[in-house]
């Protein structure tokens, strides 16, 4: 389909699951991917299946939640292609906890990554995005706009990806910038294990985590991500696309 043809595209999170599905479905469009990611082997293993197939591609580590490398992925970005159009937010941690069993240090942990990451790649990325007229898709979670139990933090984190999708989508909307998000439901990813419920869970609660027997294929998150960047959205922005199977229509 070509929709992301020439588009230069940074994807965090892209050694693995969602987004490393969403990086190979954005070079197989046409895309040069930048796969960003903290394990920077997983990053180079996404790189490298890409270019065998034909595709444009780089590897470079970066820690979401640090200000400083956040900036750097930016930087080298732009020293290698020398500019940037699409900012894929897809890194991101969780784990389900009894809200009495949520320490400080997990709370910061699940927020740093999730929330703050996204808001400072978002930062960084705003100049250059604000020059190409570009855009940034993030990642929510189906704990980010309904009711999941044993995971106050993630539920947080995620919720705020939404409210942050939304406040910079109007907020730059009169300078050509689109804001988007997309918020999965149960994929086949390596998180899913973090999200097991807690041994002694109330069981009446499980339909909140799990409503349909229904799990995803990363690539069809991925699809969503290369849409939303694509010039066939120009009219939509800020919103928070499900891709969950319509389980919480
Ligand atoms: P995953 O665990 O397969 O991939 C997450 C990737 O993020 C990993 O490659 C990891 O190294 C990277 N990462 C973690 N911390 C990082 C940091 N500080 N800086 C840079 N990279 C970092 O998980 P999955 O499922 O692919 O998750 C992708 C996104 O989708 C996450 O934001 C997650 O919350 C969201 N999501 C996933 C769902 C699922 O069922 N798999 C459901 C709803 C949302």
């Amino acid at each position: 389909m070509e929709l992301v043809r020439n588009k230069i595209t940074i994807i965090t999170g892209a050694g693995s699951g969602i987004g490393r599905a969403t990086a190979i479905a954005f070079a197989e469009d046409g895309a040069s991917v930048v796969c960003a990611d903290i394990n920077i082997g997983a990053a180079q293993a996404s790189c490298e299946t890409i270019v065998a197939n034909g595709g444009t591609a780089i590897a470079l580590q970066v820690d979401v939640s640090d200000y400083d490398s956040a900036a750097k992925v930016i930087a080298d970005t732009i020293a290698h292609f020398g500019c940037l159009d699409v900012l894929c937010n897809i890194a991101g941690i969780g784990k389900t906890k009894h809200d009495q069993q949520e320490t400080p240090e997990l709370w910061h942990k699940i927020l740093s990554v999730n929330l703050t990451g996204t808001f400072y790649m978002s930062q960084h990325a705003l100049p250059h995005l604000l020059t190409s007229k570009g855009n940034i898709v993030n990642c929510s979670s189906r704990a980010g706009t309904s009711a999941t139990p044993w995971s106050a933090a993630y539920s947080a984190s995620k919720g705020g990806v939404c409210a942050l999708t939304r406040s910079m989508a109007i907020s730059h909307v009169y300078e050509g910038l689109r804001v988007n998000c997309v918020a999965p439901g149960p994929t086949h990813t390596a998180i899913g294990a973090d999200f097991m419920p807690p041994e002694d869970a109330d069981r009446r609660l499980m339909p909140f985590i799990m409503p349909l027997e229904k799990i995803a294929d990363p690539e069809e998150l991925a699809n969503a991500f290369v849409f939303l960047a694509s010039d066939r959205a120009s009219n939509i922005n800020g919103v928070t696309l499900p891709v969950d199977s319509g389980s919480r229509a």
